[in-house]
């Protein structure tokens, strides 16, 4: 098992058993647990404390899985762009199928094209522009229930507004019992998950009478049953709800048979939807109001903008090319708080990527949050500042310095109309009430499926 250290345009590498591996811990991941360098049960700071030792690409195992971390942005395209026919889903994604069945996030290969062919339709740019509307009136209701003075958590406060927009244009329905019912289910559901996803074999083991997993269970089984009846009711009233459910039942697979989705299919991308539609865009606007209420200087320039565009009145679609101040800010916000802060694949074969050659099987993963905050791409990376997103300097980046809906064939589907919402939500609000940012409170990052924030964001709102 002779290792010969090399360096290869700048990467490390290192010859093993007819592979080549980038540097990384000598030892598997848990004999770590009590170090004092990091935390390796909080996956940021091992991905920091990887990038320090070893540079952009580094490897560690847990147990027999091989493990790289990748992050630098030309790897990355090699892995999105370049190769993914030798990708399919990290496994703790794929062990998602539990809830999600096979909708777009959790499926690989022909079934996710068929799926992606299917429902891409849904979400063409002229189909959502119906919900602009919607979404400023969600927001301009939102923004009537604060009070001055009084405290609220904008975390909280954007989770609830999200909830709203995604129920309104997923089934055109108001955060009705159902919907409320839904989200329920799937909070509880997804606290199980992370113990689930910890389990070898959690498939196989859902069929045993275990406590915690028979409440995974029914968690399921109500869940499903709300949602095969919002389909059931769909289908047989024929009505068009102009929303997303109808069109998912519209929709037709036109490169192959002409056939639609089975009620099962239905219910998989339904769930999916709504579980990748609105923690993603609520974390995105928390961190959004935090970072705001930390510089006053962009909170004046977005105040301007809104004000020169819209004056007193709501904003409109046709308004969202001119509010470019306020998507500098939700780019740059994006860039520090990057919503999907990391993405995982697995090699289904042996494969070489820049100067590596890695066996079938091994995991590769990198982070939007650690290349967002690379210096090397964005100088005084720790800086608040949406300058950075202007034209110019957007365009002077290489790709994959910034990715925050990743890229390739899975590039999120849902990126236009998360612009959308995010730029609409953001300037009604604002047009309203300034936040200000109650001092001496603790802030940290929270990597679950989504980067949440830890604690509570405690603001205050102030009348313009
Ligand atoms: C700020 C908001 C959002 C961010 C940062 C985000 C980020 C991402 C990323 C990074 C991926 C790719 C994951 C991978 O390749 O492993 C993804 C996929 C996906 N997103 Fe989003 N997303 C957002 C909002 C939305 C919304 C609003 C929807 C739907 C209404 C949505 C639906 C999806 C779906 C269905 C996929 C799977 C696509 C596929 O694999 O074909 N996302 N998203």
């Amino acid at each position: 098992m002779a290792t010969v250290s090399q360096i290869e345009n700048n990467y490390i590498v290192e010859e093993r058993d007819g592979y080549r591996f980038p540097p990384g811990l000598r030892r598997n991941l848990p004999f770590y647990l009590f170090s004092r360098f990091f935390r390796p049960g909080n996956p940021i700071r091992l991905f920091e404390h990887l990038q320090a030792t070893f540079g952009r690409v580094s490897y560690y195992r847990i147990g027999p899985s091989q493990i790289v971390v990748m992050n630098d942005p030309d790897l990355v395209r090699e892995v999105l762009i370049a190769q993914p026919q030798n990708f399919i889903k990290e496994r703790t994604q794929r062990r998602m199928k539990i809830l999600l069945g096979e909708g777009l996030i959790t499926s690989d290969g022909e079934v996710h094209k068929r799926q992606r062919r299917i429902v891409a339709p849904a979400f063409h740019r002229q189909r959502i522009q119906n919900y602009a509307s919607l979404m400023v009136e969600r927001s301009a209701a939102m923004r009537d229930s604060w009070q001055g003075g009084v405290e609220l958590d904008a975390s909280a406060e954007m989770m609830r507004l999200a909830l709203q927009i995604v129920a309104r244009t997923l089934f055109n329905s108001d955060v009705t019992k159902d919907v409320q019912r839904i989200n329920d289910e799937v909070n509880a559901i997804m606290r199980l998950y992370n113990f689930l996803v910890a389990l070898p074999r959690a498939e196989a083991l859902l069929h045993l009478p275990i406590p915690g997993l028979m409440r995974f269970k029914r968690a399921r089984k109500r869940l499903d049953k709300v949602v095969y009846r919002m389909i059931d009711d769909r289908r047989r009233s024929g009505i068009d709800g102009g929303d997303l459910l109808s069109m998912l039942l519209a929709s037709r697979d036109d490169e192959a048979d002409h056939s639609g989705m089975t009620d099962e299919q239905l219910r998989d991308e339904v769930l999916t939807i709504f579980l990748a539609g609105y923690e993603t865009v609520a974390n995105a606007l928390a961190w959004t109001w935090l970072l705001l209420g930390q510089d006053p200087d962009a909170e004046v320039k977005l105040h301007a903008e809104i004000d020169a565009v819209l004056g007193r009145r709501l904003p409109t679609l046709e308004d969202l090319p001119h509010l470019r101040f306020a998507e500098m800010v939700l780019s740059e916000s994006m860039r520090l708080y990057p919503p999907a802060w990391a993405m995982g694949r697995q090699a289904t074969c042996d494969v070489e990527i820049g100067p590596y050659k890695l066996p079938a099987g091994t995991y590769i993963f990198f982070s939007q949050y650690i290349i967002q905050r690379n210096p090397d791409f964005f100088p005084d990376p720790l800086r608040f500042d949406p300058e950075r997103f202007t034209p110019e300097r957007k365009a002077e980046r290489p790709r994959f310095t910034y990715f925050p809906f990743g890229g390739g064939s899975r590039q999120c589907i849902g990126e236009s109309f998360a612009w959308m919402e995010a730029i609409l939500s953001l300037v009604t609000m604002a047009q309203r009430w300034r936040l200000r940012l109650i001092p001496g409170q603790k802030i940290d990052v929270q990597p679950k499926i989504t980067l949440r924030p830890k604690y509570p964001i405690r603001m205050m709102p102030e009348l313009r």
